[in-house]
């Protein structure tokens, strides 16, 4: 199953990916593809190094848009250990293509090369993709969405959130993509409001993410991803919902 976490910036798309992948590889091995083009530090929250990007494995930024179209398959698992970093745990990390330098050009190359990805990553039946999703909507506008099984859309305690979220439920329904909604940061003070602000704009959140100090005091640390309460947040949505 491929699953795509979006959402407004910050919101918490690569914690709830984190969560997803950590949860999903009891289960069975899980990819988590970041194409967020501009974070770094992914692969460290999972003890891993980082891998040379898919785009690199493709030729570079000027060659992905010609080199992909001579894959009509990918199978990532199969790649070598200089594009995909594994944990010993079940999960594999990848990441699409990042941007290295000042005046090197737009992240268009890696939009489009998102997109046809999806499209032909192969899966075994079992087996899970997380694409943690660079921030707001311009994955909707490249398209990404197609090749995707199921869209996940954290909104965190804002309205910019909710408005993001609105955007990308107009959108999936308009392509026939099921669509979860996931509440992060979620305390007992503002939970109430968050749900009555979801209902007047006609949303409704199937799983709630609580705030987790354990995740926030991770990130700020830059090591190794981990969570508690969140965890069990996120393994009762996939219970309910996958
Ligand atoms: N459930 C949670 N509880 C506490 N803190 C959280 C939770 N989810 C995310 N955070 C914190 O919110 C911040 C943003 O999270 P994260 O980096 O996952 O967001 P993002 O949507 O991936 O951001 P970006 O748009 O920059 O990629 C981080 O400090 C993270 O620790
Ligand atoms: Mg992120």
């Amino acid at each position: 199953m491929k699953l795509l976490v979006g959402g407004k910036g910050g919101a918490g798309k690569s914690a709830v990916s984190l969560l997803l992948a950590h949860e999903l590889s009891k289960k069975a091995n899980t990819i988590l593809l970041d194409s967020d083009e501009s974070n770094r530090l992914l692969p460290k929250t999972l003890g891993l190094e980082t891998p040379d990007t898919i785009a690199n494995y493709l030729g570079g930024r000027s060659k992905v848009r010609k080199s992909i179209e001579d894959h009509e398959k990918i199978n990532l698992n199969e790649l070598s250990s200089e594009y995909v970093s594994k944990t010993d745990y079940g999960i594999t990390y990848a990441a699409v293509g990042k941007i290295e330098e000042y005046g090197e050009g737009c992240a268009c190359p890696y939009g489009f090369l998102s997109k046809e990805l999806l499209k032909r990553i192969e899966l075994a039946p079992e087996e899970y993709l997380i694409v943690d999703a660079e921030a707001g909507i311009e994955h909707l506008g490249r398209g990404v969405e197609e090749g995707i099984d199921k869209l996940i859309v954290v909104i965190d305690p804002t309205a910019e959130g909710v408005e993001i979220a609105k955007k990308l439920v107009s959108e999936a329904q308009r392509i026939g993509k099921p669509i979860h909604l996931i509440l992060n940061k979620v305390t007992s003070e503002i939970e109430q409001i968050m749900l009555e602000k979801l209902e007047s704009e006609g949303l409704k959140a199937d799983a709630l993410i609580r705030y987790d100090p354990v995740i926030f005091k991770s990130s700020l640390m830059g090591g190794l991803f981990s969570a508690e309460k969140a965890s069990e947040d996120i393994s009762r949505f996939i219970e309910t919902h996958l």
